[in-house]
């Protein structure tokens, strides 16, 4: 008796993994957050079951193990195939144009970050995929919005095609949710820095490119004023945020635009001053070109107490962790 009721729970539980095992679809996994996450969520789900996509080829080692198509995500044909061929259930959609690329080709960036989102989102609400995540950004404020402290609903005006992109890709997630129950959800990344990936066309890329410079023993010139300060994460915590916010149960999710991250706030000076620490050499000039003028329209400070609320966010690098882990580990540009 005893025997077969262990088979039986035994039989259940296999079963209920067996219908819980997520399939993941990583779109735009070449890309700086795509990298990190793709061997997150191996760690997490198993090799087999995560599948990268890019329409680039990856050149970095970590997509030499595990699962890679190619995949232009505004070709609906593939992407059907390839969640049919896979059985997908969740999609990271993480392909775009950031904001300084998207400003110097706006109707194609226009394009790719509507026409990704509506292609990912129609799979959810035809019942082929079950979850969806779409990262904005804090590029979906503008100049009008608070400046400091900037809370989750506020003035958004954003001035930059890239926000505006945004800011209509997170009605669209609520829209979608709202109408036809698709669980979709959003993070407003602060800019991200990381040692493992490269930054793929963005104005806070200065804050990943300085580090590259001061290991390598060479002065750096900064395209943004000294003292333009931005909300910044280091990412291991905006991993660590995304994969808690997918994992969180449904009902905690009371946003379904997208969630405000406030992150580490800092301006160039106050950066390298903390570098400096480390490489007393260290040397910064400043030669300000248009991505000032983006940075310049964004808050420099986030609040992000709904995070907090609805899914227990907690940051853990602050200034000083984050420069000091990211010199441990970044390596020279060959
Ligand atoms: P990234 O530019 O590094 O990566 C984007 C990837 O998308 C690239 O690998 C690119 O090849 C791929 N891609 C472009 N067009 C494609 C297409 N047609 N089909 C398939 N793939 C395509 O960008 P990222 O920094 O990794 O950002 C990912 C997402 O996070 C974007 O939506 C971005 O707006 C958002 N975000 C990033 C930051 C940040 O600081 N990195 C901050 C806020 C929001
Ligand atoms: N890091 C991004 C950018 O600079 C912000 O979304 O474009």
């Amino acid at each position: 008796m005893g025997n077969k009721t262990t088979f039986a729970h035994t039989h259940i539980r296999l079963l209920f993994i067996h219908f819980m095992q997520e399939k993941i679809l990583i779109i735009g996994a070449t890309g700086q957050i795509g990298t990190e996450l793709f061997v997150t969520l191996q760690k997490k789900f198993g090799t087999d079951n995560v599948i990268g996509s890019d329409i680039r080829t990856p050149n970095n080692p970590v997509f030499e193990t595990g699962i890679f198509e190619t995949l232009d995500i505004l070709d609906t044909e593939k992407l059907d195939e390839i969640v049919t061929k896979y059985q997908i259930t969740q999609v990271y959609l993480l392909a775009a144009l950031l904001s300084a690329t998207a400003e110097k080709r706006p109707e194609f960036a226009w394009r790719l970050n509507m026409d990704s989102l509506f292609n990912v989102l129609n799979l959810a609400r035809d019942k082929k995929i079950r979850q969806v995540f779409w990262p904005s950004s804090i590029a979906v404020f503008g100049p009008n919005s608070p400046k400091e402290n900037t809370p989750q609903d506020t003035v958004m005006q954003p001035t930059t095609v890239y926000g505006i992109s945004k800011l209509a890709g997170e009605q669209w997630c609520q829209y979608y949710h709202k109408t036809y129950g698709v669980d979709v959800r959003s993070i407003r990344y602060p800019g991200l820095i990381g040692y493992k990936s490269e930054p793929g066309g963005g104005t806070t890329d200065y804050a990943v490119d300085i580090f590259h410079k001061a290991k390598a023993n060479e002065d750096y010139t900064c395209f943004l004023d000294k003292d333009r300060g931005l909300p910044m994460m280091y990412m291991p915590d905006a991993i660590r945020a995304t994969i808690e916010l997918m994992n969180a149960p449904a009902d905690n999710i009371r946003i379904r635009t997208s969630y405000n991250l406030g992150g580490i706030s800092f301006t160039p000076s106050e950066i390298y001053n903390e570098i400096k620490k480390h490489y007393t050499d260290f040397k910064i000039k400043y030669e300000i070109d248009f991505r000032d003028e983006i940075a310049q329209s964004w808050p420099s400070s986030i609040k992000d107490n709904k995070a907090q609320r609805d899914w227990n966010w907690k940051m853990e690098f602050d200034l000083p962790t984050m420069v000091k882990d990211m010199l441990k580990h970044i390596k020279t540009h060959p």
